[in-house]
Order: structure tokens, then sequence, then C-alpha cells
């Protein structure tokens, strides 16, 4: 059997890489991906126009692929498993419709509120002077986020007035996230600790993935810009069985019947970040995807079958499926290019560990290979070192341990991934 993983990033290259690990698969495509899905056994990067929906069909016939992994939501909010649905090729990912619950922050504070969603109260607005004079009415700080995608960017803390006016006026004047800011939602601050809540899910059955903690901040002790992600591990003890159960009633369950009333039912990944505070839950965003780099460290904990997980969903026979996990925790840090989130320098040789595999794995995210088969960086986060021990502590110590063996000029990481599960 043969998977096509679409995107490019250390997302991808695990969802590769776990898909490759079933005997039953012979050759897993990447669409575009990077050096380490180049280098990979079993893998292969393919490009393709990813805006060209008809030419991926088209390669899918042809090579006869079993499954189609959409990794980014890109694709997703562009509807292109609509497209390859409607061509009989078995796609795992969310419609364009049901993708909205992360290509639109109005359209899923209005589905949360429609639904009894907890999350932070808000308003949304399409006009920059309503915006301005609905400041006169709030209490600070406040959140000021750009309706459409942003690569993570579009969200801005502001701790004062100003800063959200500074906020307004780059999404509306400056234009700073492009179309995504032709409106804005402006929301409470919430306060407590936040963690990722990733699920399959198709119409109404749902598999929940092992529980993870993102850290979305630039600099240790979370402080600094807003990232992609620095780094994550599995499970988090933020998230015990009770707040488990509150997650599934008040937040996934909701969700799963809300989008079905609205004639779009999820089939995919479903991510929801959280905030959480005494025992509450707010809804912070959905994505419609695996987070990255939350599924580094997941899959590393994942024992069964990924590709069948994905088929079992997209057959709508998930009740069936049984999902197994090792008890052991996980660890994965993100080794970034000096000056991301903001302008940083690309093509910087790299030299990397001698081997890994098994229980340590570094996966690739903004990586490429030279013409001469050399590793260059070629994007903000460059790897994710990640790794399992018998605690915590233990898969910490094994994954910086792996980040000591790779270096490149105006590298640099987060040293506290972690700290919050162990403290
Ligand atoms: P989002 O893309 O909406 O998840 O926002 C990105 C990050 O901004 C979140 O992971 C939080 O760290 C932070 N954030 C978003 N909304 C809020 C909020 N209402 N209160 C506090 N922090 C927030
Ligand atoms: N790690 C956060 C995200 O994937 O959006």
């Amino acid at each position: 059997m043969k998977v096509l993983v679409i995107g490019s990033g250390g997302r991808e290259h695990a969802l590769a890489w776990k898909s490759s690990q079933d005997d039953a698969v012979t050759k897993v495509f990447v669409c575009p991906g990077n050096a380490g899905t180049a280098l990979e056994e079993k893998l292969e990067n393919i490009s393709l126009d990813l805006n060209n929906f008809k030419e991926i069909a088209d390669f899918c016939k042809n090579e006869n692929i079993a499954l189609v992994i959409i990794g980014p939501e890109q694709p997703l909010v562009m509807g292109m498993t609509d497209f390859l649905q409607a061509n009989d090729i078995s796609t795992f990912g969310p419609s364009e419709a049901a993708a909205q619950l992360e290509g639109s922050k109005t359209f899923s504070k209005d589905f949360f509120i429609k639904y009894g969603i907890p999350t932070a109260s808000y308003a949304a607005f399409d006009s920059y002077n309503k915006a301005l004079m609905y400041l006169d009415e709030i209490e600070f700080p406040a959140v000021v986020k750009a309706d459409g995608l942003a690569a993570g960017k579009g969200v801005i803390i502001c701790n004062t007035k100003n800063d959200a006016v500074s906020a307004l006026d780059s999404i509306f004047k400056d234009q700073a996230f492009g179309e995504a800011g032709s409106s804005v939602v402006i929301e409470d601050f919430l306060e407590g600790e936040e963690a990722s809540f990733i699920a399959v899910v198709s119409k109404d059955k749902i598999i929940p993935l092992a529980t993870s903690q993102d850290h979305k901040a630039v600099g240790e002790g979370d402080v600094g810009l807003n990232t992609g992600g620095m780094g994550a591990y599995s499970p988090a003890p933020i998230v015990d069985e009770k707040i488990h159960q509150k997650i599934i009633d008040e937040v996934m369950t909701p969700t799963m019947h809300g989008l079905i009333s609205e004639g779009s039912p999820y089939l995919g990944f479903l991510y929801a970040g959280l905030m959480i505070k005494d025992g509450e839950i707010k809804v912070l965003e959905f994505n419609c995807r695996f987070g990255d780099p939350e599924t580094q460290p997941i899959l590393l904990r994942l024992k069964s079958s990924l590709v069948e997980l994905c088929l079992a969903a997209i057959n709508d026979d998930l009740e069936s499926h049984k999902i197994e996990w090792t008890e052991k925790h996980s660890c994965g840090v993100v080794i970034a290019s000096q000056g991301y989130p903001e302008s940083y320098e690309s093509n910087k040789l790299v030299s990397l560990p001698n081997n890994d595999g098994g229980e340590i794995k570094l996966f690739h995210a903004g990586t490429k290979l030279s013409s001469n088969n050399e590793v260059l960086t070629s994007g903000g986060r460059v790897f994710c070192a990640t790794a399992l021990g018998d605690n915590l502590k233990e898969a910490q110590a094994k994954a910086y341990n792996l980040v000591d063996q790779v270096s490149f000029e105006g590298a640099f990481y987060r040293k506290d991934i972690g700290f919050k599960g162990i403290k």
C-alpha cells in the first residue's frame, strides 16, 4: 500500500515516518517534504503544485495511493480534501467547510457561542473605527486576533489600550496579515495553563490521542514572542482524568454534533487549544490538523498503526479501532534559526548525529538537501529532537542529549521544554 503525506514540516516528517513503520506500507510519498523525509527509508519526496488539486489527484490515481494524509491547515481550508474525496481518493482531513473552525476566528467564536462551548468573551469587527471604539469599553490585558490564517502570528496580547491600538493599526492599516486581517476578534485575556487536546474524529466518533503541552513563546519561562511552538511533551499531567472527561463532554462532543447540524461533519485530526484554570476549561482556538510540534512526541508514543487509524476514521469504523500507546513519556525540543519567529537566515550547513531511531528521533522541519546531498537549513523551525523516557525527566534529558549532537550556525532552542510537567 502507498501513502501520500502533504506538507514539509516536522509534523509531516513524523506522520510519514510513522506511516512507513507498517509492514503493509511499501512507500510513503511526501509532498514537498524536507531533507529528513528525503533521507528516510521507504519515503520519497515528490514535487507537485499544492494549489493544483487536479495534479495531486492525477498523481494519486497513477500511483494507486491508498491513503492521503494532509498535514497543514492551508490546503485543508482551501478544500483539498473535498476535491480528492470527490475523485474517490481516500483522504484524511476535514472538508473546507469544517476547516473553517481554524480558518476563521469569527466563524469559530460564533460556533462556540451557538453550541455552548466554553470560551473567552469576545466581539468581532470588520471596521477599524468600530473596533477602536470598543477598546474604550473593555479592560486590559485583552487579546486582538486577526480573523484568518496567519501562521500562528495573528494573535496579539495587549497589556494596555495603546498596545491594542497598535495591534489594530498593524492589522487594518498596515495589513500585516493581508486578507487574514480584514476582520478581527477582540477577546478577554485568559489566565491559566495551556494544553493541547488532539483527537481523531469521524462524524460523532472520537479517539482522543495522548495528551500534550506545547511551548508557544520563544523564550525560556514562556516569555517573548509567540511562535508556532518551541517544543512539546506527552503526556501532560495538567489534563488529569477529570479534565479529560470535561474536555470530551464540554468541548469535543458539542463540536462534533454542532458540525453535523451545520451539515459539515468532521473527519481528521481535531485540535483544541485550551486554557485550564482551577479545574475549568476554556477553548482558545481550534486547529483542523495535528499540532506541530505536538505530533512529534505524540507519534513517538503511538504503538499501533497510524495508517489503520486514519483508514478506520475514513471508513466510519473508529468504534472498532484499538489504539495503543507506550506508557513511556516523550519530549520534543525544537531547534530553530536565530531570529525566528521574526526574520532569520537560511542555507546553513547542518552537522547531524550519526544515528537515531527507536526511542530517540530527530525530526526535520525547515531543512533541504543541497545538490551534493548535504543538509541545509531552510526555515525558522529546523528540527525537533524527540525522545522517550521512563518519566518526563528522562525523556527530556535524552532529547537534550540529541539536541547537543546537532549543530548549524545560529541554532537556538529553549532549555526548559517540559518544565511545567516536572515542577
Ligand atoms: P490562538 O492562535 O488563538 O491559539 O492563540 C495563540 C496563543 O495566544 C495561544 O496559544 C495562547 O498562548 C495565546 N492566547 C490566545 N488567546 C488568548 C486569550 N484569550 N488569553 C490568553 N492568551 C491567549
Ligand atoms: N503547536 C501549535 C500548533 O500546531 O498550532
